[in-house]
């Protein structure tokens, strides 16, 4: 109890009826956590988010604390890849921090597939699953939910519309149906008394057509069964609060997806993943304030672009680049980590940069300037988007446009044959610092937790 919070003198808590006494000493205020950090992507998605959550882990972990590693939004449909000890390790639906992290807590915001959540804590040793807890308020996805992905895809290219080139991950539906209130929580199925109750949960969705609910059969309703009561379902603000109480925890938010997938801020409006992905849009299904963060937040990106699915990216390289896309591919392997679809890859954007750090002001990561100092072997000089030509009426802009498919790119060039490794990345770094306005926190030059650098003992 607080030492400033005192009773009023004529107050006395008690139970009229019984005569008891009530003790709230033991009731704690909030403290915020003393340690707290927030990686996002600035992006398109697939920045290397993993790597630099694996990182902060280790570090959180080398000072002595206990590391909370929480998600509160998105779902299956994130790939994030970590390498440690040259062995590498792909996450979904989990948290990055896994190697390091004391609990592993998918907040309320998240949408879980309880079958394919529970494969992938499987292939954890036994110590780390039973770290994993999800919050009862999280949203179960099914199968139903991935069948009605594809019947929205569908829906759209028999309509006209360009698809979105969705992960089928189901986590759209899913998310639509909370905005329905027909959504399933985990609290909800573990109050069922048996299949048929938890299946007409889901049957009571009158949104979803019977075509789609038709996948829920009774044997995918005993697995969905088996698998829910096989998880670690928790309060999860009880389980933050807890750790808020010992004081000797650090808390790691890890966002998946990137700003420019946002719902609201993200490309063309609907070429998007459906749940938020800056920093304080990964705050919100998390269950944390923004109070918990004093380490503030790290907006994660790449030396160069990368995009999956629909949607215009107009800095993606030109046909007669094509050897550069697949030098990068072949140094990278730049296939998505859930689908295995092939990347778009181009230049830096940094009018998207400078959008995506105006809604978050987040410190900046650039991963792979490795694979800029290897490009100086095969070509001269490397290009980097400073500004938009409107295609129409030849407006130029250095702001990302709602729409940007009515707009090219106009690239300054950096000359890179012939430097010293050291000279390119500091140049590259320098330019984007310039055209930014902003001084890169930190860079990455491999896949590893040794290759993260600090640019201020760099140069
Ligand atoms: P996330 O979704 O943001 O976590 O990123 P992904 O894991 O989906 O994709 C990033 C890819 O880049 C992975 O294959 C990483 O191993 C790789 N990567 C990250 N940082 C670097 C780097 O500095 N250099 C190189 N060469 N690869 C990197
Ligand atoms: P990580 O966390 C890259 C993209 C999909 C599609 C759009 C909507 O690994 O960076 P969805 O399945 O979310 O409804 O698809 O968003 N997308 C991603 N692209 N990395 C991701 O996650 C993505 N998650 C979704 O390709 O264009
Ligand atoms: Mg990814």
């Amino acid at each position: 109890m607080n030492q400033n919070c005192a009773l009023p003198k004529d107050v006395i808590l008690k139970d009229n009826s019984t005569g008891v006494n009530f003790d709230l000493s033991r009731i704690t205020n909030f403290t915020p956590f003393p340690r707290g950090k927030i990686i996002f992507g600035g992006y398109f998605g697939d920045e290397g988010k993993g790597k630099e959550v694996d990182i902060t882990a280790d570090q959180y972990k080398k000072s002595g604390y206990k590391v909370l590693s929480i998600r509160g939004q998105g779902s299956g449909n994130a790939g994030h890849t970590v390498k440690v000890n040259g062995i590498k390790y792909d996450f979904h639906y989990l948290t990055s921090a896994g190697l390091s992290a004391d609990i592993m807590l998918l907040g309320p915001g998240m949408l879980i597939d309880p079958i394919r959540i529970l494969e992938e804590s499987q292939k954890l040793p036994e110590e780390k699953r039973n770290i994993i807890f999800i919050a009862e308020r999280a949203t179960i996805v099914t199968n139903g939910d991935r069948a009605m992905d594809e019947w929205c895809e569908n829906a759209r290219k028999n309509t006209g519309q360009k698809a979105i080139g969705t992960t089928k991950s189901g986590v759209g539906p899913g998310a639509g149906t909370r905005g329905f209130r027909f959504h399933v929580t985990f609290a909800d199925a573990l109050k069922c008394c048996d299949t048929a109750d938890l299946k007409n949960l889901f049957l009571k969705n009158p949104v979803y057509p019977d075509d789609v609910k038709a996948v829920l059969t009774d044997t995918y309703i005993e697995e969905l069964w088996s698998a829910i009561h096989q998880l670690n379902i928790v309060d999860s603000i009880t389980v933050v609060n807890n750790c808020r109480k010992e004081g000797n925890w650090a808390v790691l938010l890890e966002v998946s997806q990137a700003v420019l997938l946002d719902p609201l801020f993200g490309n063309e409006g609907h070429f998007t993943t459906s749940t938020p992905c800056t920093n304080v849009g990964g705050i919100v299904g998390s269950g944390l304030t923004i109070h918990d963060f004093p380490d503030g937040s790290v907006m994660v990106l790449k030396s160069y672009g990368s995009k999956v699915g629909g949607g215009p990216y107009i800095t993606k390289f030109l046909p007669e680049e094509t050897h550069i896309d697949s030098f990068i591919d072949h140094m990278v392997g730049e296939h998505g980590v859930t689908t295995g679809r092939k990347r778009d890859l181009g230049w830096f954007d940094a009018p998207a940069v400078r959008y995506s750090l105006s809604l978050t002001g987040a410190d900046i990561c650039i991963n792979c300037m490795d694979v800029i100092v290897a490009l100086a072997k095969e070509i001269d000089a490397v290009k980097i988007c400073f500004a938009y030509k409107n295609i129409k009426n030849g407006k130029i802009t250095y702001e990302w446009p709602y729409y940007v498919s009515d707009y090219e790119p106009l690239y300054i060039e950096l000359p890179i044959k012939g430097k010293t490794e050291k000279q390119i990345i500091q140049d590259y770094i320098l330019l984007i610092e310039y055209i930014i306005g902003k001084e890169i926190h930190s860079y990455g030059t491999g896949p590893s937790r040794e290759d993260y650098h600090l640019r201020k003992d760099a140069f």
